[in-house]
């Protein structure tokens, strides 16, 4: 079968490296891709807006399965207009990846379904956003409602913050229609943790837990990022926990859209706090994690197109995919500058000394004819396994002083964590 992976990424690179192994698979593409994915599989210089076109690409190249990565192609209709034509993709409806494009959205299906969240209000009224602020604890939390690249999240620490975030997110429209509306909720406190389940409809295929480190340098200092590394298990996620997620957040989640006849079919990957009163749901991702998605097919041992496909066609119940034992981490290099203003069209040197026992995932690269340049604020996610965290974590950061492009940098404590435990 011949598949074509949707994005440009790591999270994307990954998930190619991955089906490329699989032994029904004969060819992959990627569109757009990178600079690292073409040099495993056949790129395609097609933006993901350009959804006639993709559907044109498939249809003439007989694709059997094509694969979303990004959030926003899935808002857009992507699956909707493949699934019109009569093509196989995977991932969810734009309805049912409501529940990540609008936070609002997400908030109403979990208080319904009663999956544990924070306490909060939603507004479309920048007077009654900002009164019901005041009456919250300090920090608050303000949250523009739609898409916003992973920066429509603002943590107030005083009121004066707070009516600011609301007067920039919903009367400065900071975020475009993002900012339609605010979600304000209670600050809650605890270690994050993300979860990753297929979800075909009636039933949730639990994915090893995962840890990412959102902020730009070591001890959670810093700005926040699209991810600067990931560790997969994460211990934190206890097996009482994890049981926990399933009952209180999946097995809900499941009654809920069965309730609401919403069809999800697709990866769902909640992001959640492990508050002294229990997991709680911060938001919904309707897709794969990135860069999780690095450490969890490095552990992959089957073959992911059988999950995929047992997704669309709602027959996940007779999975049971075997993980490898120990670790994974994945250290992300990033370009100096990210995650503001970034440097791009570095050199990257040391890729083939690095790939000898880790796997280098590419996020912003691009092929030059003197080799792989930087084009991107996250560039490459050096990803290794080990029979112990620390084994794991060891390697990847070997690995990673082999490369060097000017400017790089990257946090030295991922997984420290998680040693500790
Ligand atoms: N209620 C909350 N309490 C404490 N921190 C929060 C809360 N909601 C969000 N955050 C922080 O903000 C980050 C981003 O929020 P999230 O809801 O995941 O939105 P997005 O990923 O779309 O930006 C979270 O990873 C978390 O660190
Ligand atoms: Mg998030």
């Amino acid at each position: 079968m011949k598949v074509l992976i949707l994005g440009g990424g790591g999270r994307e690179h990954a998930l190619a490296w991955k089906l490329r192994q699989s032994p029904r698979v004969t060819e992959v593409f990627c569109a757009p891709g990178n600079g690292g994915i073409s040099q495993v599989v056949t790129c395609i210089p097609i933006a993901l807006r350009e959804i006639d076109r993709l559907i044109a690409f498939a249809k003439e190249h007989e694709i059997g399965l094509t694969v979303v990565g990004p959030d926003d192609a899935l808002a857009a209709g992507m699956v909707d207009r493949f699934v019109a034509a009569g093509l196989r993709i995977f991932g969810p409806t734009q309805a049912a990846a409501r529940l990540e494009s609008s936070k609002v959205f997400a908030k109403e299906f979990m208080q319904r379904h009663g999956i544990p969240t924070a306490r909060s209000g939603h507004f479309t009224n920048s007077s009654e956003a900002r009164a019901f602020a005041a009456g919250m604890g300090l920090p608050v939390v303000i949250k523009a409602d739609g898409l916003a690249l992973g920066k429509g999240v603002i943590i107030a620490e005083t009121r004066a913050e707070a009516e600011e975030a609301i007067r920039q997110i919903m009367d400065e429209r900071k975020f475009g229609d993002a900012g339609r509306a605010v979600v304000i909720e209670e600050f809650l406190e605890g270690p994050e943790c993300s979860i990753h389940a297929l979800v075909d409809g009636t039933s949730a295929l639990l994915f090893p837990s995962a840890q990412d480190h959102k902020r730009a340098l070591d001890n959670d200092q810093g700005l926040n990022t699209g991810g600067m590394g990931t560790y997969s298990p994460a211990p934190q996620l206890t097996a009482e926990l994890e049981a926990f997620v399933r009952t209180e957040v999946l097995d809900r989640f499941l009654a809920g859209i069965k309730a609401e006849g919403l069809a999800y079919s697709g990866m769902l990957f909640p992001g959640l706090i492990l508050t002294k009163t229990g997991p709680k749901v911060l938001e919904f991702n309707c897709r794969f994690g990135d860069p999780e998605t690095q450490v969890l097919l490095a552990r992959l041992e089957d073959d992911l197109l059988e999950l995929l496909e047992a997704t669309i066609d709602g027959t996940l119940a007779r999975q049971s995919p075997r993980w490898k034992a120990g670790s994974a981490v994945c250290v992300i290099a990033a370009s100096g500058g990210y995650p503001e203003a970034y440097e791009a069209d570095k050199l990257i040197s040391g890729l083939d000394r690095a790939s000898e026992d880790s796997v280098v995932f590419h996020a912003g690269t691009r092929l030059a004819v003197d080799g792989v340049h930087t084009a991107g604020g996250r560039v490459l996610g050096v990803t290794a396994t080990g029979a112990t965290l620390g084994e794991a974590r060891d390697q990847a950061y070997k690995a990673l002083r082999e490369i060097h492009f000017e400017g790089m940098h990257f946090r030295r404590d991922i997984a420290v964590k998680g040693l500790a435990c």
